[in-house]
């Protein structure tokens, strides 16, 4: 089994850095476009494999794919990160062209592979992939939810003082500060309504923190965070790997799914072997259906812009 990661950057290698410790693939290629890093990353990765006891090969490429041939699943981390104050969306110019020529080169090795989207804005990145290629829809899964859903597990135990682990919560919509949907109504703590324990406030507070934690991070950090969206794409990847068939809210084409139509956008899925094998319905609630179209006419003006660029 052989899974490459394009783009090693911080996002990338802290990707790669947890496949190859859960030794979800015999092989990973590291690829970017900047002479010499990816080799740089994959050899100090590999002086890890002693130390933390893996046995995944890890090459790096400059940007030569012919290394990344028959991957069953590929990674897509490149692209510009932001920077304190930016939006995701105010990456889509240099980023789309980036993700539309990436796509064309893991398939041009890897027709059959799954494709896995990071670079941001997530959700018309992963609506480029999907329309630049023209691969089937379950084989293109954008990475958004699932980070979205680790903050807002993260921010909720913080409020209730839990682990993380002890909670679910799920954050569906765009992956935008202003389009995500943290689905506070249908989170559970053991089993039970986060609300037995935080007051209405204090839930509000969780989820607006949760719709800014990348903006949070990248204020303090100065650029993108990197450690939870590096492990985030490899739950995905090995969900995807290990035919999990696990529950994960990822952007993916909907075909009237949630009321939404020709769009690329977080919903609960079940990921398998063969990429995501199923939508599954939360039954909204009307206020929640709201933000879902809210989130969605959002998403779609970022994608009517992919028309304006010259990629
Ligand atoms: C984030 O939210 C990189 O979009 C990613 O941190």
């Amino acid at each position: 089994m052989k899974v490459t990661v394009v783009g090693a950057g911080a996002v990338g290698a802290t990707c790669a850095d947890n496949i190859a410790r859960k030794q979800i693939c015999d092989e990973l290629v590291l690829v970017d476009i900047k002479e010499g890093v990816a080799e740089g990353k994959a050899m100090d990765l590999m002086q890890t494999a002693q130390l933390e006891g893996f046995d995944t090969r890890i090459i790096g490429s400059t940007n030569d794919y012919s290394k990344t041939a028959g991957s069953s699943v590929a990674v897509i981390t490149s692209g510009i990160p932001r920077k304190p104050g930016m939006t995701r969306e105010e990456l889509i110019g240099i980023n789309a062209g980036i993700v539309k020529t990436v796509t064309q080169n893991i398939l041009q090795y890897s027709p059959d592979c799954i494709i896995v989207v990071i670079s941001n804005p997530m959700d018309t990145m992963t609506y480029l992939a999907l329309k630049s290629s023209g691969l089937p829809k379950n084989r293109i899964i954008g990475m958004g939810g699932i980070l979205d859903s680790a903050r807002f597990r993260f921010y909720l135990s913080q409020a209730i003082a839990c682990s993380p682990n002890d909670l679910q919560a799920t954050v569906v919509g765009g992956h935008g500060d202003t389009t995500m949907i943290p689905l506070t109504r249908l989170a559970t703590y053991c089993g039970t309504p986060v609300s037995n324990y935080l007051d209405a406030e204090t839930l509000k507070k969780v989820a607006a923190d949760t719709m800014v934690g990348g903006a949070t991070l990248t204020g303090l950090l100065g650029t993108s965070a990197w450690y939870a969206p590096g492990a985030a794409g490899c739950a995905l990847v090995e969900a995807i790997v290990r035919d999990e068939k696990k529950m994960m809210p990822c952007c993916v084409y909907l075909e009237g799914e949630y009321g939404l139509n020709d769009i690329c956008i977080g919903v609960p899925v079940i990921i398998g072997r063969n990429g995501w094998e199923r939508i599954v319905d939360f039954q909204l609630n009307d206020e929640e259906k709201a933000a879902m179209q809210k989130s969605a006419d959002a998403v779609r003006n970022m994608n009517n812009v992919l028309s304006t660029l010259t990629i």
